[in-house]
């Protein structure tokens, strides 16, 4: 298993949010979850992504509790291994796309990557972008940009929180469909997601309910 949570629980004061859940993700898999608003879909996804520390729990990477490492030593673990796409872009307003896909390249000290993120966001799409400013682009190009800045550094998991919500359906289905191909070129996908078609092309599905994790029946949801 290269990432897995194990028996996690996550309260917020009195607020039990993530009750004894226990998830894995293998390499070049993908795995969705789903759940009503505020089930705890982000928090388990900030959990998996080692963003936030569980209540109660452990969370391995490649077989290691990360759980102990210091602050440091998890930005580290995130920055060189994992990609992030959040509900909201979070690009920097001053930087030009090209230059807002390269920012975990400095944070990294990693040089020479300009061709690779242009080559990206071709793949993306946003060829003629690349000297755009993020005011300049619709939601959804913003969102591309993300996904382009999340791939730079080649993460063996991408986590994407919603990174459909408000577009419509043509530009939904192709960033979905974007996204579900990493897990061919081997990287993870871990997705939230209200989208059943979504849901439907994932190797598992989970919903979330009453602070526990569910299995979905993919392959009812690839045909219905
Ligand atoms: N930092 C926080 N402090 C207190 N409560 C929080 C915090 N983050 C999330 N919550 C609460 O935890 C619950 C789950 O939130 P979240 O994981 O964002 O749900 P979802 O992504 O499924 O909408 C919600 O009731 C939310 O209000
Ligand atoms: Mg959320």
């Amino acid at each position: 298993m290269l990432l897995e949570a194990i028996n996690i629980s996550k309260q917020y004061g009195n607020e039990v949010v993530l009750k004894d859940v226990s998830l894995g993700i293998e390499q070049g898999s993908s795995l969705v979850i789903t759940g009503p608003s505020g089930s705890g879909k982000s928090t388990l996804l900030s959990i998996l992504g080692l963003l936030l520390q569980p209540t109660a729990g452990e969370v391995l990477f490649k077989g290691r509790d990360v759980s102990g490492f210091s602050d440091d030593e998890r930005s580290r673990l995130r920055n060189s291994s994992f990609g992030f796409v959040f509900q909201s872009p979070q690009l920097i307003g001053s930087l030009s796309v090209l230059d807002n896909v390269l920012v975990p390249a400095q944070l990294a000290r990693k040089r020479s990557l300009e061709t690779k993120a242009a080559t990206i966001l071709k793949d993306l799409g946003l060829k003629n972008r690349l000297d755009y400013l993020p005011y300049q682009l619709s939601i959804g190009q913003k969102r591309r940009v993300a996904v382009a800045r999340a791939l730079l550094l080649d993460p063996m998991v991408i986590f994407a929180d919603e990174p459909t919500n408000d577009l419509d359906p043509e530009r939904a289905a192709w960033i979905g469909e974007f996204l579900f191909e990493l897990p061919r070129q081997e990287r993870a996908l871990v997705l939230v997601t209200h989208d059943t078609r979504l849901a439907g092309k994932a190797d598992r599905a989970v919903q979330i309910v009453d602070s526990r994790v569910l299995d979905l029946p993919v392959g009812a949801l690839k045909t219905g």
